[in-house]
């Protein structure tokens, strides 16, 4: 593996009673894409809310680039715009134009100036598809443009690394794969990326690695090929079983 960006080591997490984060050992390295699968309720949400500290952990530490997870105030704010994340529901701002969604993070966070942040903002529309839609609001557009402009918000920020919190599974089928499409594009240019998804064909395609977490635990991990065709645990057979058959 390249050298380390994200390093999770002993992480654990409760709500509660229940455990859902359990000695997560988990290194993503430089560029590397690691999509994670496993039933739902497993942990997956959770592992990426805490890699951006949308969830505090009880024990263990997250260090991204070498530095723990800062624990507020301004440090913070900039980890959250090293860190992007695109979660089911595009969470665009309804009130702002699909440009000012964009440019907002550059011009609060980054103190870019404006009309850098739009040059800059016009450019990541157009590498996801969107340019025509800049001047819109967001109830415009259709799920999957909407998704794509939540894409090149994070990417404005000049992210680190991407969490992907099952980002196609809030569209109409057809929409699923201008979406994808994206996310291999970033993939193909070295984005390092941590992706819940069970599009297989993502996986199969873009992923360095697949890891599968069952009850807050990794069960195993591989390379797409290998896990698809040659799983190794029970939990993992079986629920390869269970959404390889829909
Ligand atoms: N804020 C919360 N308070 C209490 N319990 C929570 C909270 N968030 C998640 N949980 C519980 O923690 C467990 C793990 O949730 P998580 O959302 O990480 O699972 P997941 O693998 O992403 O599932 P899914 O595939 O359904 O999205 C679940 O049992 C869930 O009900
Ligand atoms: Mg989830």
């Amino acid at each position: 593996m390249t050298e380390p960006l994200v390093v999770l080591k002993d992480v654990n997490k409760h709500f509660g009673d229940l455990h859902v984060l359990r000695d997560i050992d988990l290194e993503i390295g430089k560029g590397e894409v690691v999509v994670v699968i496993g039933p739902s309720g497993s942990g997956k949400s959770t592992l990426c809310r805490a890699i951006n500290r949308l969830e505090t952990i009880e024990s263990g530490t997250i260090t991204i680039d070498g530095k723990p997870l800062p624990q507020e105030g301004k440090e913070l704010a900039q980890l959250r715009a090293d860190v992007g994340m695109v979660f089911q529901s595009f969470n665009l701002f309804a009130h702002k134009t699909i440009l000012d969604n964009v440019t907002l993070g550059p011009i609060k966070v980054r103190k870019e100036k404006k009309a850098a942040a739009e040059k800059r903002a016009m450019e990541l529309l157009e590498r996801v598809g969107v340019q025509q839609q800049a001047q819109k609001y967001p109830a415009q557009l259709s799920g999957g443009q909407q998704q794509r402009v939540a894409i090149a918000r994070s990417l404005a920020m000049n992210p680190k690394v991407m969490l992907f919190d099952e980002p196609t599974s809030a569209l109409d089928p057809e929409m699923i794969n201008e979406v994808l499409d994206v996310m291999v594009g970033l993939a193909r240019d070295g984005m390092t990326m941590v992706v819940v998804t069970h599009e297989m064909g993502f996986a199969r395609k873009a992923a360095n690695r697949v890891v599968f977490m069952a009850d807050g635990q990794i069960v195993e991990q591989d390379t797409p090929e290998e896990f698809f065709t040659n799983a190794k645990s029970e939990r993992a057979k079986d629920f390869l079983g269970k959404i390889l058959t829909h």
